[in-house]
């Protein structure tokens, strides 16, 4: 299958406001979508360090912090901010028509 069929609905662009996320499950993964201003960002639901939920942690600009042990992730890359090797899995958004679309097929710049 081509990366460009890989594209899944995840909600519509108007269920988030800035500075707001929602986890979802698509395609049996845990995803947490956030959106930073005009800009929407997917990673992985699981803290890679002993996988509590991101979703409820805080959102500051473009920085979540693990409800459990206080990790900080940029969401544009994933990164863990205390140890750039570790990382969260982020995935590619786009906005078609209306809606917010996630490509698992497709680790962001976390890679
Ligand atoms: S589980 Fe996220 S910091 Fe420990």
């Amino acid at each position: 299958m081509k990366q460009e069929d890989n594209w899944i609905f995840a909600l519509k662009a108007d269920e988030l406001d800035n500075g707001e996320k929602k986890p979802l499950l698509i395609e049996g993964n845990k995803v947490l979508v956030l959106k930073v201003g005009d800009d929407f960002f997917a990673m992985s639901n699981k803290c890679p360090h002993m996988e509590c939920p991101l979703s409820k942690g805080t959102l500051e600009q473009y920085v979540i912090k693990c409800p459990c042990h206080d990790w900080r992730f940029d969401v544009r890359e994933g990164k863990f901010l205390d140890a750039e090797e570790i990382r969260v899995p982020i995935y590619e958004t786009k906005v078609m028509e209306e809606g917010v679309f996630v490509n698992l097929s497709m680790e962001g710049a976390g890679k």
